[in-house]
């Protein structure tokens, strides 16, 4: 799909930011290195299994597939003004690691999995609350902790998880929150090891050599304007 801007009227502007497939929108405004709204296309091109939530019918409330991701992940790199190619794609790909790509919100494994344990990065239970603490309000996790031990670690979960734009914002939070200028910095010029000490240095888990594939395709992906 492609809609040429000289089609639309100038109100239709408005929709850049979160819409989809406007690939001329934002021309004459985007720097380099910065990247336009990501659409379906763009994460299928990643990571094709993202086409179809078909094949995961094992926890089929949980999968996204790349149509619904797309406005969630535009949606959350606007709210943590995420602009660089370079940091939209190792979050893009480290989501996708995290999550089987994007079929799972919470954590499975080992069955029955880890409480509390979830979103699209996939983040510990002391994250999650920080974040839903960030996105819901300290009153919110009080009242869902109060539900006690693992249940109150999953009610906590649930508050970032229950809507697409909080699932999926939990990398860029991550990112802005936790970061050093320095990580962020590695991120976006795209450098191998910009992208491992993102992995080591802030997520803090080891730059396992599977999870390189997702970063190449995804810097790809958004470099070719897809
Ligand atoms: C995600 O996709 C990759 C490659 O297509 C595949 O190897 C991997 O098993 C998938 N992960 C899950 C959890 O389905």
């Amino acid at each position: 799909m492609y809609i040429k801007s000289s089609t639309l009227f100038a109100g239709a502007f408005a929709l850049c930011a979160f819409a989809a497939p406007l690939p001329d929108c934002d021309e004459d405004t985007t720097s380099p290195g910065t990247s336009n709204a990501i659409t379906k296309e763009t994460l299928i091109a990643i990571e094709p299994k993202t086409a179809s939530c078909a094949a995961s019918p094992k926890f089929p409330g949980e999968c996204a597939d790349a149509a619904r991701a797309a406005p969630a992940i535009n949606k959350a790199f606007e709210t943590y003004k995420i602009t660089s190619k370079g940091e939209q794609a190792a979050l893009i790909a480290y989501m996708l690691f995290e999550s089987g790509n994007f079929t799972y919100n919470r954590n499975h494994f080992p069955e029955p999995g880890r409480p509390g344990q979830g979103s699209r990065m996939m983040a510990m239970p002391p994250f999650i609350k920080k974040y839903a603490t960030a996105v819901a309000g300290a009153e919110a996790v009080a009242k869902a902790e109060a539900a006690g031990g693992d249940a109150g670690l999953n009610a906590v979960l649930e508050l970032v998880i229950s809507d697409d734009e909080k699932s999926f914002g939990s990398a860029p939070w991550f990112l802005t929150s936790t970061c050093t200028p320095e990580v962020r910095k590695g991120l976006e010029a795209e450098t191998v090891d910009g992208w491992h000490d993102f992995l080591t240095k802030c997520v803090e888990t080891t730059a396992a050599p599977e999870r390189d594939p997702l970063w190449t395709a995804a810097k790809k992906a958004l470099n070719s304007g897809n």
